[in-house]
């Protein structure tokens, strides 16, 4: 566990990290696989990249994305869209190659999903597997969009967004009943599998679901305990979220 000042200088040193991490693999003519996440929580981390890229000379041209998730049903160019959110935030300010990117389907028909995600799973494979796993967390306790219930051992998949996720998801969608109801993310499983894991969290509100997640018992109520089975994981907190520890 890392605790920061705030939240800017904790997204500093998270993107220094994503920074000299792609820097080394490209000096040795390697690709960088990077898992990215949405959210308020990743934004400075991706501004700080946006701003290494125009300042010093970072280059994206050999960075290979997954994403962790998607809401199910979803057009690319809803406003709330994840695929939107990473081009806003991120992939339209960098030099990163289109086909290098990837983000769950949100408009796929649902007989097709099944062989979507399995399909999603070989592509990491194939691409190196995920060298580091930028994660948020939800109140719930969810990582990606794993809710309470899911498996260690899950793997890109259809879920059901749990009633709490989709109370703290109402605002961007002008009311709960607007959220859609599912989700595609990526498992538990395909994220232990990332080389390295930076779960971070700020402010206040994140503070319990914090503490149950580094310190509570590890159960799949609270996916993020699962976290504690693996010691590559990084927590960094700013002194808020970091409160109740
Ligand atoms: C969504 C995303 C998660 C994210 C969580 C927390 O549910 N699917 O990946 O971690 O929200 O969001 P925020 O960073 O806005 O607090």
């Amino acid at each position: 566990v890392r605790v920061y000042k705030n939240e800017d200088i904790a997204s500093k040193k998270v993107a220094q990290k994503i920074a000299d991490l792609i820097r080394s693999k490209t000096k040795a003519g390697e690709k960088t696989v990077l898992g990215l996440a949405t959210g308020a929580t990743p934004v400075q981390v991706y501004e700080e990249l946006i701003r290494m890229h125009k300042e010093e000379n970072l280059s994206f041209e050999s960075v290979i994305t997954f994403n962790l998730d998607e809401y199910y049903p979803m057009q690319p160019d809803a406003s709330q869209s994840y695929v939107r959110f990473m081009d806003e935030n991120l992939f339209n300010h960098i030099d990163i190659r289109r086909e290098n990117i990837h983000i769950p389907d949100g408009t796929l028909e649902k007989e097709d999903i099944t062989d979507y995600c399995l399909n999603y799973e070989k592509k990491i494979t194939e691409a190196g597997g995920l060298d580091l796993q930028l994660l948020g967390i939800g109140r719930t306790g969810h990582i990606g969009f794993n809710e309470p219930g899911s498996a260690p051992n899950s793997g890109t998949r259809l879920v059901t967004l749990d009633d709490l996720t989709r109370r703290d998801a109402s605002r961007d969608f002008g009311g709960k009943e607007n959220v859609p109801t599912k989700a595609i993310t990526m498992g538990i499983g395909t994220i232990f599998k990332a080389h390295e894991i930076i779960l971070m969290a700020w402010s206040k509100k994140k503070a319990p679901i914090i503490k149950k997640a580094v310190e509570g018992e590890i159960s799949g109520e609270v996916p993020a305990t699962y976290l504690q089975l693996t010691d590559n994981v990084e927590f960094v907190l700013d002194r808020a979220a970091a409160s109740e520890l």
